[in-house]
């Protein structure tokens, strides 16, 4: 990718440059004006190529006193050669409030797949500015970010050569500890996909689920009203149906799309849960459950220490004699999906992204280690720029199963072939395990 531009405050001799790539300073003489003011007030900048002006970025602080990016443009001779890329960057080392707020047309396809690529958030929409074509608003976190976001822009900043250079064998977990659940575009797109009654991708479809909420409430919890811990719960389903039955739920999940639905499900329905915006590895469970799970094999994505760390969580979270129920992958589901060949898909919009792009996605299987890394590349198909998605997923047999789980404080470990119990009910690559808490 060339780097033979630079980016620094623009100057009022700039002017005449900026207006001539700035289509909305050509046809407006009011914003030609802001554009002087915001050059004067030095909070501007330009992307010059040998001298030549080829974008323009002006930041304000008057939008409720936080940063806000008030215009990009980019020369349409200089697009997609991250210039726009580097204006925002520097718009957001510029930023004296934490967050910095953008905002787009909905027709402008290119900037939100630029501001999506770079970690930023939807944070609303405005219809009556433009009519026809409403406002479309961002923000990302500058300071004080969480280190998950710093892990999105990392991985937001590729283009194809990256993919080209890649290296054949990644080490399990380095490129990210799994596919982004937890941010707020990724997340409105898979609950389409927990809800959809045509696949049992994300989550199974209501039928299967009606049966293993009857098996967890008959052999599990002997039909007494319990207290249960759903950890990964997604949008509630398992949690309302057991709630339904007179159970007290609290799931943790960091989706916030799917909390926002199991939340208004249980208010519509008076379900006696509480559904968590958190992360496993850190959110608080409670105390004195009668039964804790992670289903849909969820376990597995965790390092070995992050696994040890939820389940002596979940232990310190149930009371002595509690059950524990886990949906586990199979060691050969793990070890044969690292043996799969790489593959392609093309969509206009889908899980990955909104607008047109391609996934790219292929497997590889860590030996030593045990684990089978996925890597999703998602191309976008306006720009050509690429964003990673990687999960790791760890592969135990059952003793090292057993041993995981006596080594977190629990006991009377029992392996089921599905979660009715039943063998005919088994799905290819997963498997149920149930214990005991240790007194
Ligand atoms: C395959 S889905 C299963 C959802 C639900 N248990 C079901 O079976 O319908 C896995 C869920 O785990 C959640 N998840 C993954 N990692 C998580 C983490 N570190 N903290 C909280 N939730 C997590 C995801 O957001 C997602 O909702």
């Amino acid at each position: 990718m060339s780097r033979a531009w630079h980016v620094r405050p623009a100057l009022p001799e700039d002017l005449a440059a900026i207006e001539a790539i700035a289509p909305v300073a050509r046809a407006d003489a009011e914003r030609r004006r802001s554009i002087v003011d915001e050059v004067a007030a030095g909070e501007a900048f330009v992307a010059v190529v040998e001298r030549a002006v080829v974008g323009y970025l002006a930041l304000e602080h008057s939008f409720f006193g936080r940063a806000f990016i008030a215009l990009v443009c980019v020369h349409p001779g200089h697009r997609r050669a991250g210039v726009g890329t580097a204006l925002v960057r520097q718009a957001e080392e510029a930023s004296r409030s934490e967050r910095i707020f953008v905002s787009t047309n909905r027709s402008n396809t290119a900037m939100q797949a630029l501001l999506e690529r770079l970690g930023y958030e939807r944070s609303g929409v405005v219809g009556d500015l433009d009519p026809g074509d409403p406002e479309l608003f961002y923000s990302r976190l500058v300071r004080g970010a969480p280190e998950q976001e710093s892990v999105a822009a990392d991985r937001s900043d590729l283009g194809l050569i990256d993919v080209v250079r890649r290296s054949p064998h990644p080490e399990p977990w380095a490129e990210g500890d799994n596919i982004p659940w937890h941010e707020p575009g990724f997340s409105e797109r898979m609950l389409r996909e927990h809800l959809s009654q045509d696949h049992d991708a994300a989550s199974r479809r209501s039928e299967k689920i009606d049966r293993h909420v009857a098996w967890i409430h008959d052999a599990l919890l002997g039909g007494a009203p319990s207290s249960v811990l759903d950890l990964g719960c997604g949008p509630g389903f398992y949690a309302g149906r057991l709630a339904a039955l007179g159970h007290r739920c609290r799931g943790v999940d960091f989706s916030p799309a799917s909390i926002r639905h199991a939340r208004g499900q249980a208010e519509a329905a008076g379900w006696n849960c509480t559904f968590v915006l958190g992360d496993v590895r850190q959110e608080d469970f409670g105390r004195a459950h009668d039964l804790a799970m992670m289903l849909f094999g969820e376990l597995n994505v965790f390092t070995p220490d992050d696994a040890r760390l939820i389940l002596g969580k979940a232990r310190a979270a149930l009371r002595p004699g509690a059950s524990l129920l886990l949906e586990p992958h199979t060691f050969d589901a793990v070890r044969s999906l690292g043996a799969q060949p790489p593959s392609w898909e093309a969509e206009p919009s889908g899980l990955f992204a909104d607008a047109p792009h391609l996934v790219l996605s292929e497997h590889d299987w860590h030996a030593e280690r045990r684990a089978t890394t996925t890597r999703h590349y998602v191309v976008e198909a306006a720009t050509g720029a690429v964003r990673r998605d990687a999960q790791t997923m760890q592969a135990y047999d059952e003793d090292e199963y057993r041993a995981l789980l006596q080594g977190a404080g629990f006991d009377a470990v029992v392996m089921h072939r599905s979660l009715t119990g039943r063998d005919e009910d088994a799905e290819s690559g997963l498997f149920v395990i149930t214990a005991t808490a240790r007194g």
